[in-house]
């Protein structure tokens, strides 16, 4: 009878504080998240929760809104040079604005990235969207972008300055130009390494990373990378190719043996596997496209399985919504072969995430 009163007391002394202590160490918190991978101990523990309830967090850690749908760049491991979307589609104002709305009221803790399945600098607004979810939040809801780095000037960043967006990762894939022009294609490496040093150079005080997306084009140079931006004292973001959940072609050709993935990440993901039984992207992440149509997964560039739309449902309907929960419960029946978005997941088949 005690035992039960004290871990209630005790999972509501923690709930209180990890809810809060995260608005209070917003800065603090945002570094961290980018060496543990987004993975922070808040949602770590909300994900923890789902085995004891069988249902998620009543609304999502963190919300990934594509505001349009086009990239200036073809690289060779994204889907998207394969398969650029038909039409150029940017999301209206109006629908921005009911998303930004529906999370202040429901959850001050969600993080927002502003890119999903493109470059977000090709909205000319991303920044005053920033602006404005900074505005209508009172500053208690954090922002990042992951951008490929290639459409700052001195009037962008600039305006980055003043957005008060939180962590700015730019995604640079080499150590040196000529891996770069093999990966990263159609963009410029001096021009983007310049950007960097111009943004860490500038009055942007928030976090700012670089991204190495480990391949075979480029693991050569893994190390290299490390120890320079090291140097810099740029915080590396280190990402494994994967095979966006089927959608990239010739995935084989470009994928490296598994045991150059760290034994504790794969572990890792083995013991996460073991306990909580769900991948934590349908645990704690919203994918929101620019037509507000709602993927189970950011690596679905094809669409596989469209949950909902935010036009004509709220964020909390969908995430809490029987599809949603259905995909969760076939997870932790083992099942997940079943869902079409899931099913080719090299990651999860292989426990790297
Ligand atoms: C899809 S991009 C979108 C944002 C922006 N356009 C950029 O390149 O940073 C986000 C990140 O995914 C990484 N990425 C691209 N293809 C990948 C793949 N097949 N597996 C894992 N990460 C990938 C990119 O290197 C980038 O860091
Ligand atoms: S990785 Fe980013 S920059 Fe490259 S094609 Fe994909 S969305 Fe564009
Ligand atoms: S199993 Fe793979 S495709 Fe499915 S949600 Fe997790 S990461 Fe995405």
């Amino acid at each position: 009878m005690l035992n039960k009163r004290l871990l209630k007391t005790f999972m509501s002394v923690s709930r209180y504080l990890s809810e809060n202590l995260y608005i209070v160490f917003n800065e603090k918190i945002n570094n961290y998240i980018i060496s543990a991978r987004f993975r922070w101990i808040l949602f770590f523990k909300r994900e923890l929760e789902y085995p004891i309830k069988k249902k998620p967090h009543p609304f999502p850690s963190i919300i990934q809104i594509q505001t349009i749908n086009t990239c200036n760049a073809s690289c060779k491991m994204c889907p998207y040079a394969t398969n650029p979307p038909k039409e150029t589609k940017r999301m209206s104002d109006e629908l921005f604005e009911k998303i930004i709305k529906e999370i202040i009221k429901e959850s001050k803790s969600t993080f927002i990235f502003l890119y999903l399945q493109n470059e977000p600098l090709m909205d000319n607004d991303i920044f005053k969207k920033i602006k404005l979810i900074k505005r209508l939040s009172e500053e208690t809801i954090s922002t990042g972008l992951f951008t490929n780095g290639s459409l700052f000037t001195d009037k962008k960043i600039k305006e980055l300055i003043s957005s008060g967006n939180n962590v700015l990762i730019v995604s640079l894939d080499a150590f040196t130009q000529k891996t770069f022009n093999k990966i990263r294609k159609g963009l410029n490496f001096n021009h983007i390494v310049a950007n960097v040093n111009k943004i860490k150079n500038s009055k942007y005080s928030k976090t700012l990373a670089v991204e190495f997306t480990v391949q075979k084009d480029n693991i050569k140079e893994f190390k290299q990378f490390i120890r320079f931006w090291k140097k810099q004292h740029v915080p590396v973001v280190v990402n494994y190719i994967s095979n966006r959940s089927g959608d990239l072609k010739d995935f084989d050709e470009m994928s490296i043996p598994l045991p150059n993935i760290p034994f504790f990440r794969r572990w890792g993901v083995k013991v996460y596997k073991k306990i909580i039984k769900c991948c934590p992207a349908v645990l704690s992440t919203f994918n929101i496209l620019s037509n507000g149509d709602v993927i189970l997964c950011c690596n679905d560039y094809s669409k596989k399985l469209i949950l909902g739309n935010v036009n004509t449902s709220s964020i909390k309907e969908i995430w809490n919504g029987p599809k949603y929960q259905k995909i969760r419960e076939m997870f932790y029946n083992g099942e997940y072969r079943k869902i079409p978005t899931c099913r080719y997941c090299y990651n999860w088949k292989n426990n790297f995430l």
